[in-house]
């Protein structure tokens, strides 16, 4: 794998840098409602200032605002980061994606961005599937090196394209099969076994003749709505009552799959069996986590819901590498080449 030139290798001292990270972080109540990737930045902020750089500006998106949006200000995600790293050096700028120019991939935003600075740092893994203005553009205006997150991004994902330990085995889950197609087709020749659960599931099984191999669920627990009230029924997965939804794996499915789990030495997972935000419809992730939790193999979870999922079992230890990158991670699963990574020169 070619990867980009490192900011460690980069003569700092005494220069002016910008940094993109990936502070799109969740917000509750105009605060930071977790604070995972601002700390996942701060490596690379860390080896700046004690290389004694004149000064850091740090720059991502937040959101997807059609235009200045106070919602979307960076402030709180500033606040948060000045308490971790005090550190009068280090300035915040507003959201990238409030200048229309951001994701045109504009040169007139980028040059904007770059102005001022004398090198860039890209540390945004999560938005590096994104050829905007301050992912690329601006790497073609600046000596450009990447950042410690994103080469340890790289390096962990890295190991599942080349030679995993096997058996390799990969859960796909979640709502949308369209964002997953391409990552399933890839991860389908390059793992043992791929385990698909998830809203998605029922989609793929419909699609005849499907082309990818993939082990659907054989049972799943399904309800007519998702009132607490509501009537569970354990059914065959081609065997949903009509107008009911199927929201979770169900138990021999569950066991089945942790039982694959259980016999891997490298799994990755992306999201998640069921709807886990109803603790009724949780119980396959649930068990999900647990066994790629428990198991001793090279283990990697990415995409927001099921790195929660991970966070609210206190299972985040237990996991080698949880990844800041949703759909980065996948695309670079699919093999593609990642914008951001690519506007780097090689190491
Ligand atoms: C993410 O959270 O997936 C990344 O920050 C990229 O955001 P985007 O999907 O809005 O480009
Ligand atoms: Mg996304």
């Amino acid at each position: 794998m070619r990867l980009p030139r490192s900011v460690r290798v980069a003569d700092v001292a005494g220069t002016r840098v910008l940094v993109r990270a990936d502070l799109n972080v969740p917000l509750e109540n105009g605060r930071v409602a977790d604070d995972s990737r601002i700390r996942a930045s701060l490596p690379t902020l860390r080896l700046l200032l004690g290389g004694d750089t004149q000064h850091v500006r740090v720059c991502s998106h937040l959101g997807r605002p059609k235009g200045p949006d106070p919602a979307l200000s960076m402030e709180p995600v500033e606040e948060r980061l000045r308490e971790l790293l005090p550190d009068e050096r280090i300035e915040v700028l507003e959201n990238t994606r409030f200048d229309p120019g951001e994701t045109r991939n504009d040169p007139e935003f980028a040059r904007r961005l770059a102005e001022g600075s004398d090198l860039y740092v890209n540390d945004a893994f999560g938005s590096a599937h994104r050829a905007h203005a301050s992912t690329e553009a601006v790497a073609q205006l600046l000596p450009a090196y990447a950042g410690l997150l994103l080469l340890a991004e790289l390096e962990h994902l890295g190991r599942l394209l080349e030679s995993p330990e096997r058996p390799f085995v990969a859960i796909v889950g979640g709502a949308k099969v369209e964002d997953k197609i391409g990552v399933l087709r890839s991860l389908s020749q390059r793992a043992d076994k791929v385990l698909v659960g998830g809203k998605m599931a029922a989609e793929l099984a419909a699609r005849v003749p499907l082309e990818i191999e993939i082990e659907l669920p054989t049972d799943v627990v399904a309800a007519a709505d998702f009132s607490p009230a509501a009537e569970l029924e354990i059914v065959g997965a081609d065997s949903v009552p009509e107008g009911w939804l199927a929201l979770d794996i169900g138990p021999e499915t569950r066991d089945n799959f942790v039982e694959r789990v259980a016999s891997a030495r490298t799994i990755f997972w992306n999201g998640p069996m069921g709807v886990f935000e109803w603790p009724r419809f949780a119980g396959g992730t649930h068990a999900i986590a647990d066994a790629v939790a428990a198991s001793e193999g090279y283990t990697v979870v990415g995409g927001g819901d099921s790195v929660r999922a991970i966070q609210e079992l206190g299972l985040t230890e237990k996991i080698s590498w949880v990844s800041t990158g949703g759909g980065a991670s996948l695309e670079f699963l699919e093999g593609k080449e990642l914008p951001g990574v690519a506007a780097i020169p090689p190491a």
